[in-house]
C-alpha cells in the first residue's frame, strides 16, 4: 500500500513548479475514506508565497471534504530522479497535525526504498486544537 502511495507521489512530482530552487516535490495523501489527494510544490517569483507539495495536497483534500488522513507519501529532490529523502518541513508537519493523529504515517524515500515514520515522531510535543480548550 505504501509503495503504491509513493508511486502516486512520484507521478504528482512531475507537475512540480520549481523554477527557482529546482527542488521538485510530490505528495500523495491518503484520507480515512480511502481517497488519495496529490500535491506538488508551487513556487513563486516572490519566494515566500511558495507552497509545499504536502500543503497543496492538504488544501485539495479539505476543499473536497476530506479532513482526516492516515498516511502521506513524499518524494522530492533536485533533478529528474531524486536520490534525496525529503521529509516534510516544519510548517507542513504542523498543518498535517491539524487533520491527523500522531499515528499518521509519513512515508519518505522512493517507491523502491522507503521509510515509514509517524507524525508523532517527527513533531513531538506538538501544539494543537486541544490546547485551546
Ligand atoms: N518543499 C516541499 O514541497 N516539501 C517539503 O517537504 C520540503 C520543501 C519545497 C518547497 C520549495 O519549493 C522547494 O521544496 C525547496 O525548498
Amino acid at each position: 500500500m505504501y509503495q503504491k502511495l509513493m508511486e502516486t507521489a512520484v507521478e504528482a512530482r512531475k507537475n512540480a513548479y520549481a523554477p527557482y530552487s529546482g527542488y521538485r516535490v510530490g505528495a500523495a495523501l491518503l484520507a480515512e475514506d480511502g481517497r488519495v489527494f496529490t500535491g506538488c510544490n508551487v513556487e513563486n517569483a516572490a519566494y515566500s508565497p511558495t507552497i509545499c507539495a504536502e500543503r497543496v495536497a492538504v488544501g485539495k483534500a479539505v476543499s473536497e471534504g476530506a479532513t482526516r488522513f492516515t498516511a502521506i507519501a513524499v518524494v522530492g529532490g533536485a533533478g529528474e530522479n531524486p536520490s534525496d529523502t525529503c521529509t516534510p518541513c516544519g510548517v507542513c508537519r504542523q498543518v498535517l497535525a491539524e487533520f491527523a493523529s500522531s499515528e499518521l504515517a509519513i512515508v519518505v524515500g522512493s517507491p523502491d526504498r522507503f521509510a515509514v515514520h509517524t507524525l508523532g515522531e517527527l513533531l513531538p510535543l506538538s501544539f494543537g486544537a486541544g490546547e485551546l480548550g
